[in-house]
């Protein structure tokens, strides 16, 4: 087992042990996780990747021209699907192209940067397999006049407040003054529309929650029977978040040898496995500021479901 493996089964161990019991969300994206999460942006209830695409096609092109050429990192580029609306609009402004893709999962990583190495002959690519903090850490040097950070698809909504001021906070450290940070944002949106989008009919985001646990099996010699456990999604409107849970069907007890530990569960206990927050545009601005990263732009569509913010690193 590597280092990294046996790094991670902590946070595994400190999450199942804890009061309210919780798992990382990094859990999600093995292989099978990250292919069903790309079935879940194709979902009919599931508007937050329709709607962030639609204002990428539509603005790419304007956040060009205020960039100029810049390297982008991406921070969870999955497929990138969307990075190539933005990577379009670079080169039909006649930019040098440089892509930083940075994802967890390594096989999506090497496959989806061999399909852009064919799809754009020019671009160079810097990938790495890595959570963000330690990629944000790892940065080669900038090798165009400027850097832009992608954190598309509202991931910033699946940070805790605290982990979020942190998190931009290093953001904000990694950038040289003039950079830029593009911030894609769920918004806040009537109950009924936020919880269709983590209930789908057709149960696809449940397998994506319940994969989580065979990912766990695999990697620790678990042996969660998922079909002891159920996907709950709901919205918390006092916090302004979806939370997501495994819910025990019945007490049992689940053994992750690996790990040497032994979890008990009761009927009804939940696991954690995710917030998904809901933003104002207004309040996330503050925050931005309050780590000198200073609001160029702000793009939505018409019916405000969804943010798109060019932020500029200031001194
Ligand atoms: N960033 C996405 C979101 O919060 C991630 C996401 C969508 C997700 N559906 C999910 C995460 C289901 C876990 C489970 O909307």
């Amino acid at each position: 087992m590597s280092d990294d493996q046996l790094e991670s089964g902590k946070d595994v161990i400190a999450g199942l042990s804890a009061e309210q019991k919780s798992l990382p969300p990094k859990y999600f994206y093995d292989q099978r996780g990250s292919e069903l999460f790309e079935q879940i942006c194709e979902l009919p209830e599931y508007y937050p990747t329709r709607t962030e695409t639609a204002i990428l096609k539509e603005y790419s092109g304007a956040i060009a021209q205020k960039t100029g050429p810049c390297e982008i990192v991406e921070l969870g580029s999955g497929s990138s699907t969307k990075s190539r609306i933005l990577l379009n609009a670079y080169q039909d402004a006649g930019y040098p192209l440089r892509y930083l893709p940075v994802d967890v999962s390594d096989t999506m990583l090497t496959e989806s940067a061999e399909k852009l190495l064919q799809e754009y002959p020019a671009m160079s690519i810097w990938a790495i397999a890595s959570t963000y903090e330690p990629a944000l850490n790892a940065l080669p040097p900038k090798q165009l006049p400027a850097r832009m950070i992608a954190f598309i698809g509202s991931t910033i909504g699946n940070l805790q407040p605290a982990e979020c001021e942190a998190f931009l906070e290093n953001i904000s450290e990694t950038l040289e003054v003039g950079d830029y940070f593009l911030l894609g944002l769920d918004l806040q949106k009537e109950t009924s529309i936020l919880e269709s989008a983590y209930n789908d009919a057709q149960g696809v985001t449940a397998a994506f929650n319940l994969n989580m646990l065979r990912h766990l099996n695999r990697q620790f010699e678990g042996n969660f029977d998922l079909a002891n456990f159920a996907h709950v999604a709901s919205y918390n409107s006092q916090k302004k978040q979806i939370e997501m849970y495994l819910e025990s069907l019945t007490a049992q007890t689940v053994r992750l040898e690996v790990l040497d530990l032994t979890v008990e569960f009761e009927m009804g206990d939940r696991i954690l496995s995710e917030i998904s927050r809901k933003f104002s545009l207004e309040e996330i601005a503050n925050s931005l500021s309050s780590h000198r990263l200073k609001v160029v732009e702000i793009f939505t569509d018409t019916e405000q479901r969804f943010g798109l913010m060019l932020c500029q690193k200031a001194s």
